[in-house]
């Protein structure tokens, strides 16, 4: 007898009833670039379509993105002064902070805040970490982190998503937050985060890129997959609640296999890099960009994933509203 999965596929309204991987809009989380000024809403040059808004412009935004569907941000922000301890990062009057306090207020309850907890868009070396001559000094650096992390709950942080990539950070960040009764204050770990070319226009919107040598020492090497599986282990035990693997689309086995092994959600995050080279295929008319955005994301949740953060989540809360994905 002949084998005929091909049954299945014969019409739409079967071929949806089977679908294995469905997406939802709750799934997926904006990363919104948050500037000092006032009245700026200025794109950024390598990720058009993106901008860094001033924390007055901010709400129109987290307005559309509401309206869309599209619940969930996570804040990365931009100072005005760094410095080499990064102090812009864990002040009460930091940019992350006020936009926190604003984003609350003007919308309560019906946003999710989640914020990016590192040191590299803050500090004058552009390193994640507290420098000891030219290496990244790791336990001192835990101590910024947690004051960061509690900074931001204290703030309104809904879950605080430490991208560091120092050791031991998720046990100092929970420690610090039960300690000030911020029990309920989850960690989304970036503990899968290897140190990546897809970076590179994110540093040019946040500025970030490191002023000398790279983040080997810190992120990991892109060949390794144990060494991927031992970060998340680790991070589970530490506390994290959400583990992440960044980037996502190289990553795939990655999102797969750490969702295998662990027993917490796992996130995929496509980053800069994946949302430039779709924007640049497409203006080039090399590529059909809702096809690829549509593939990259449910290829992701495929792979496992029950998170998703990206720069085109509005569009494909718009592609879901169009049948296109779903
Ligand atoms: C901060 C951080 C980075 C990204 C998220 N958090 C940059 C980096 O590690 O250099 C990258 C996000 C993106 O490329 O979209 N450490």
């Amino acid at each position: 007898m002949i084998q005929r999965p091909r049954r299945l596929r014969g019409n739409a309204v079967l071929r949806k009833m089977v679908r294995e991987t469905r997406v939802d809009k709750s799934s997926l989380v904006y990363p919104i670039f948050v500037r000092e000024g006032e009245n700026i809403r200025e794109e950024i040059p390598t990720m058009p379509g993106q901008y860094r808004y001033s924390v007055d412009q901010m709400p129109f935004k987290l307005e559309a993105l509401k309206r869309a569907g599209v619940g969930r941000v996570i804040f990365f922000g931009i100072p005005d002064k760094k410095d080499e301890m990064g102090s812009g990062a864990y002040d009460e009057d930091g940019i992350v902070q006020k936009a926190l306090r604003e984003a609350r207020k003007q919308f309560g309850m019906d946003l999710y805040l989640i914020t990016d907890v590192c040191m590299c868009e803050y500090t004058s070396h552009g390193h994640c970490g507290l420098l000891c001559g030219h290496e990244v000094d790791n336990d001192p650096t835990l101590l910024l982190l947690a004051k960061t992390a509690l900074s931001h709950a204290q703030a309104g942080a809904d879950m605080v998503a430490p991208s560091d990539m120092m050791d031991g950070r998720v046990l100092a960040i929970r420690n610090e937050l039960d300690q000030n009764h911020f029990t309920n204050v989850p960690i989304m770990s970036y503990a899968v985060k290897y140190a990546s070319g897809f970076y590179g226009p994110f540093r040019d919107a946040a500025g970030s890129a490191p002023a000398f040598g790279d983040r080997k020492s810190y992120q990991m090497d892109f060949h390794n997959r144990k060494e991927g599986i031992k970060e998340a282990l680790t991070d589970v035990e530490e506390g994290a609640d959400i583990l992440i693997v960044k980037p996502a689309l190289a990553y795939q086995d990655m999102i797969r296999e750490v969702s295998d092994r662990v027993e917490i959600p796992v996130a995929a995050y496509s980053v800069s890099g994946e949302y430039a080279m779709v924007k640049a295929g497409a203006k080039l008319g090399y590529i059909e960009e809702e096809r690829m955005i549509a593939e990259m994301a449910v290829g992701s949740f495929r792979a496992g994933a029950s998170v998703y953060l990206t720069y085109f989540a509005e569009k494909i809360a718009g592609l879901m509203d169009q049948g296109i994905i779903g």
